[in-house]
């Protein structure tokens, strides 16, 4: 898979020495140095974070955040967002290619006939403290799923990696809502088969024995939306440390569960949950100007606005942004306190110089947050729905890594600045 270009990084040392590194060309994005030959010539490289080093080849996603693109597998994520459904999307992710009608429909029948988890598994969520954020029961119960799947880990069997991989679609979002149930109190529902993947999430979650629950499409649809937009974002955090996990060959559950658990981190997955509180804390329309100049005077930052790769509009926010206005449309919320400040917010930046010199666009994260208030998500639940999202981006990563001939376990080098050789002084005389 390397595409080795004619072109030459010549590294030359203060030493004398000349280094040759090859530059490697992918299809799409910038060149990359080779630079696997440089600890041969006792050398390291220095990148804390990652910033300018590719850690893998990857066909899944591709960004370019200077234009604002995302493709997954070469399609446009708009294209995807109005034209595809989650479980498509999730296929195209998994096995490189949109299914055929017939194969999704054998996809389909197999994520729905999946949903349901062993009833032991119920007992171990139990023990969890009744207050227990949903996220602390996503990392544990995600990986206790090991503990019930033995017949599906031996990640070197194509055949095991796929039916972990389809347990985990299948039984994430089952997970999930049992979390959000137990935290609320409410007994835990049996996923049903009759609907579709993002119906059944629906269902798990808001219907109780006492009240049935009928899906609203337009809220179907914009979870949906929500899903597919957050189901992949190439070498993000979350997604490395799956990688990282994964490089030992460690099993997928255990490995889904450190994605989970790096996902929580209110730089990565909780960016939707501090916009609402944002807003919250703002209270009311007629604080939005002097917010906005406590933003500009450096005292906070404007939650929800900004992000690190993207430096013109999210494509993934311009299609959260038209969900989310269809949303407050069909459950009648545009004059509704929160929703009107948001989109006062909204307005005051886009206009406002200080964020359009900076390049400060809404992100998705923005109006996701938002999109997910207006369906009855509670915030506590929000970084949850992402990781039910992001669960095929990792296994589908997972599983491209575990298939890579070139493979080998991951292993950063460092700067080391600590003490130098020194011997041992007992305790008395120190
Ligand atoms: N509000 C106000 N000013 C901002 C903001 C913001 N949200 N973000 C950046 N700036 C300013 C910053 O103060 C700086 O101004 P100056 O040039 O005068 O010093 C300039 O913009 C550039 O800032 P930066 O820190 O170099 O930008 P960055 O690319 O490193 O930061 C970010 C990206 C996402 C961390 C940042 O925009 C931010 O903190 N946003 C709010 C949190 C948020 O919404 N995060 C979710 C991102 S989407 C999640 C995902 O895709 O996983």
């Amino acid at each position: 898979m390397n595409m080795e270009t004619d072109r030459i990084a010549t590294l030359t040392l203060d030493d004398g020495r000349t280094l040759e590194l090859p530059i490697l060309k992918g299809t799409l994005g910038p060149d990359v140095i080779d630079i696997r030959n440089l600890g041969k010539a006792g050398l390291f490289t220095y990148d804390p974070a990652f910033f300018s080093t590719s850690s893998c080849i990857s066909e899944i996603t591709f960004i370019d955040g200077d234009v604002g693109l995302l493709y997954y597998r070469g399609y446009p994520i708009e294209q995807l967002a109005e034209n595809s459904d989650f479980l498509e999307v999730c296929h195209l992710l998994l096995n490189g290619e949109l299914p055929s009608a017939e194969q999704k429909a054998e996809f389909t029948r197999n994520i729905t006939r999946h949903t349901m988890v062993h009833d032991q598994l119920a007992r171990f969520l139990n023990g969890f403290r009744r207050d227990a954020h949903p996220m602390a029961v996503m990392v544990g119960v995600v990986g206790a799923l090991s503990a019930f799947y033995h017949d599906s880990l031996d990640i070197n069997n194509p055949q095991h990696r796929t039916v972990s991989a389809h347990r985990l679609l299948a039984k994430v979002p089952t997970i999930a809502a049992m979390a959000y149930k137990y935290n609320v109190g409410e007994p835990f529902v049996y996923p049903k088969n009759k609907f579709s993947y993002v119906e059944n999430f629906l269902y798990m979650m808001f219907s109780t024995p006492a009240e049935d629950y009928v899906p609203n499409p337009i809220l179907v649809r914009a979870l949906e939306r929500i899903l597919i937009l957050h189901a992949d974002h190439e070498q993000n955090a979350s997604t490395s440390t799956v990688r990282l996990a994964g490089s030992s060959g460690a099993n997928p559950f255990a490995c889904i569960a450190s994605g989970i658990a790096a996902l929580w981190g209110p730089a990565h997955g909780g960016a939707n949950e501090a916009a609402l509180k944002m807003l919250e804390e703002i209270g009311d329309v007629s604080r939005v100007a002097e917010y906005v100049q406590g933003v500009k005077d450096k005292k906070y930052r404007l939650m929800g606005f900004g992000h690190r790769v993207y430096k013109n509009m999210d494509p993934r926010a311009k299609v959260m942004r038209e969900t989310c206005y269809e949303v407050l449309k069909e459950l009648k919320l545009e004059n509704n306190k929160l929703f009107e400040l948001a989109m006062e917010l909204e307005k005051t930046a886009l206009n406002d110089p200080y964020f359009i010199e900076r390049k400060l666009y809404p992100n998705v994260d923005f109006y996701s947050g938002i999109v997910l208030r207006a369906i009855g998500i509670p915030t506590n639940m929000f970084t949850v729905i992402f990781a039910v999202a992001r669960t095929i981006g990792w296994v589908s990563q997972w599983n491209e890594m575990v298939a890579d001939v070139e493979q080998k376990i991951g292993r950063p080098r460092q700067l080391y600045r600590g003490a130098v050789r020194r011997d041992f002084v007992p305790v008395d005389k120190r």
